[in-house]
């Protein structure tokens, strides 16, 4: 645990210690999580926009959406997004270190569509979009919904991963792009 914190405490690079016991300092974030995930408030607008924002620069690639598309949106915009819905973010020692979100479309109250999954590079590998996914899922679960779904962009083989092991699985339905396979995942 100790080279991890290294890592998060900003020194830059991989460290040798934190390679050779990786293994462990992944399980042990899981199972005695420093790590805490929770709903953001609609006043905590400009967290969810840094956390937008960071993902679009980090990895435009993985987002039907742009940088320069959100950095125009207003306060009111930011807040009141996702309509019926919800973001989560995940904490590390009160550093945001990731985000994601779900909501549902009106008239569509059985389905939940999982969005803006991202984890800050340094931190990946660890545990974070699980239990990100964790928290989404229990969400739409509250709201009784039956399905989660969403959409991963051609090539982006770590969310693919990452969701088939949360227990996704691959649908036939048409996604916003042609480029995109949508997933869901029974609740
Ligand atoms: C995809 C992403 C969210 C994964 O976050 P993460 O915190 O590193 O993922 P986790 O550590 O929780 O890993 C969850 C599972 O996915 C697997 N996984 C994660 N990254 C992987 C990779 N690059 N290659 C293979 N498997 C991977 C893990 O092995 C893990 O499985 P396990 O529970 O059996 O060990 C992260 O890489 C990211 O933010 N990417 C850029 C943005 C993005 O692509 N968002 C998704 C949009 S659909």
């Amino acid at each position: 645990m100790q080279s991890l914190r290294y890592r998060y405490d900003g020194e830059r690079g991989w460290d040798l210690k934190w390679m050779i016991s990786s293994i462990t300092v992944e399980r042990q974030l899981i199972d005695h999580p420093p790590i805490v995930v929770r709903s953001l408030s609609a006043c905590e607008w400009q967290l969810k926009r840094d956390l937008r924002l960071a993902a679009l620069q980090d990895s435009p690639w993985a987002f039907a959406s742009s940088y320069d598309l959100e950095i125009h949106r207003s306060e009111d915009e930011r807040r009141a997004w996702p309509r019926d819905g919800v973001y989560f973010a995940a904490f590390h020692e009160r550093q945001a270190v990731g985000i994601a979100g779900s909501w549902m479309r009106a008239g569509e109250p059985q389905v939940t569509h999982l969005i803006s999954m991202w984890v800050a590079p340094d931190v990946r590998g660890a545990g974070i979009a699980r239990l990100l996914t964790e928290a989404v899922v229990g969400w739409a679960r509250e709201r009784e919904a039956t399905r989660l779904e969403l959409e991963v962009a051609a090539g982006n083989d770590a969310a693919m991963c990452a969701y088939l092991r949360a227990g996704f699985v691959v649908t036939k339905r048409t996604p916003s792009t042609s480029c995109r396979t949508v997933l869901e995942l029974a609740l």
